[in-house]
């Protein structure tokens, strides 16, 4: 028996992928582009163990058993995995060295995350990502993260680009094949540790239409999409270009412009979809109004949404606790303590909303109510950080008999 635990982190794309070009392989219509962000606070983390003796593949996620082989997108990378394995394992028969089977064992997969799933919180991404990395690691493939990233693609897309750390490009390619298709790193997480995310968490609820489902909406019904296409190639470079130079006031509208066009195609399609309510746009509201207050002019903070209605704002680290004290006066929650933890010590010991909050932000109350209590659960304060990590045999999702702790 041989068991490895791994963590994988979230990917937040800055340049959204939306749309495939084929839905077997998972090949996208544009190319994307994402920030990694830290596993301390949010993560997908999988251990997979491999038996002779297990009777067949079983699967466990977030604590409930479920069937294996219903997953189709889980099947694509166990299969790839696999099918590499059994070529290493071909090749030391060969060479007189033969290694262990494992390629030929039934396995035991359990993977948790630690935030509610299909909130719009990335999860597939970071749990794709760690479900493929783990069986990197079991199989001990020879591969490198970019042609990992290809195999993950085909569980979740957004999956393949949480397999580097920091600024992450995946690139559409143009094989049918799908062979040059990958992730591939445009800087670590050390290029730009001044940039910073905070995810404020709108709802908790399951959203209504998969992101699966409404991008091949989008591309059979809006004619907008086509417009869309022929922008993201100069939006890829100009953000590439940002990224390397550390310009926020680019990388920030390139970020907001590139989000509300993925919302605007999702209006486009028809019949539409909402991703956004009005806490959403009460918090797109709040980052212009906060924007424009600023004295050089410059751009201090930057929104994306993804398929949900949940907020990540992007901001050199000098700005969040201003943009945190912020949304906790206009979109106050209900219990302080799970609202926010000051994990990074940005408030430096004072309580939210205490001694902050200047006149010139108050005033933005003519254009944005303070919203009900509750209508942001919850702050979590993040930054850019690394790929995937390998942990230790103590933190198994697994015990001895290969069964869930
Ligand atoms: C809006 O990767 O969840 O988050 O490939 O069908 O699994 P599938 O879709 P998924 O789509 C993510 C869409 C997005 C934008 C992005 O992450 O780039």
């Amino acid at each position: 028996m041989k068991t490895v635990t791994c963590t994988a982190p979230v990917n937040i794309a800055v340049i959204k992928y939306w749309g495939k070009r084929d839905t077997q392989l998972i090949l996208p219509t544009n190319d994307s582009l994402s920030v990694t962000l830290s596993q301390d606070i949010l993560h997908s983390k999988t251990t997979i163990s491999a038996a002779k003796e297990y009777s067949g593949d079983r699967l466990w996620l977030n604590g409930k058993e479920e069937d294996i082989t219903k997953n189709k997108r889980m099947h694509n990378c166990f299969r790839e995995t696999r099918a590499i394995r059994k070529a290493v394992e071909d090749k030391a028969a060969a060479a007189g060295q033969p290694i262990e089977l494992l390629s030929t064992y039934p396995v035991h997969v359990c993977s948790e995350n630690n935030f509610p799933t299909a909130a719009g919180l990335a999860s597939s991404a970071s749990g794709l990502a760690a479900l493929v990395f783990t069986l990197a690691k079991l199989f001990d493939l020879p591969s490198d993260m970019s042609e990992l990233s290809r195999i993950a693609r085909q569980g979740s897309g957004s999956a393949c680009r949480s397999l580097f750390g920091g600024f992450v490009a995946w690139e559409m390619g143009k094989e049918a094949d799908g062979s040059d298709s990958k992730a591939v790193q445009v800087a670590p997480e050390t290029h730009w540790p001044e940039l910073e995310a905070l995810v404020c968490v709108v709802s908790d609820a399951k959203k209504g239409t998969s992101s699966t489902e409404g991008m091949q909406n989008t591309i059979q019904t809006s004619p907008l999409m086509a417009e869309r296409l022929k922008v993201v190639p100069g939006r890829m470079e100009a953000m590439k270009k940002a990224i390397l130079a550390k310009d926020f006031e680019s990388f920030g509208e390139l970020t907001m412009r590139d989000s509300n066009q993925f919302h605007a195609v999702c209006l486009d399609t028809f019949p539409p979809i909402f991703y956004l309510n009005d806490t959403s746009r009460g918090i797109m509201r709040l980052i212009h109004e906060y924007n424009r207050s600023s004295p050089d002019g410059k751009i201090k903070a930057a929104y994306t949404y993804d398929a949900g209605p949940n907020a990540v704002i992007y901001a050199p680290k000098q700005n969040m606790r201003e943009i945190i004290q912020l949304i906790a006066h206009y979109f106050p929650g209900t219990d302080s303590d799970y609202y926010f933890k000051d994990t990074y010590g940005v408030l430096g010991g004072a309580a939210l909303g205490e001694n902050y909050l200047p006149a010139a932000h108050t005033s933005f109350e003519e254009v944005i109510p303070v919203h009900p209590v509750g209508s942001v659960s919850r702050l979590l304060h993040t930054k850019t950080h690394d790929g995937p990590r390998v942990l230790s045999e103590k933190d198994s999702l697994l015990n001895e008999q290969g069964l869930p702790k």
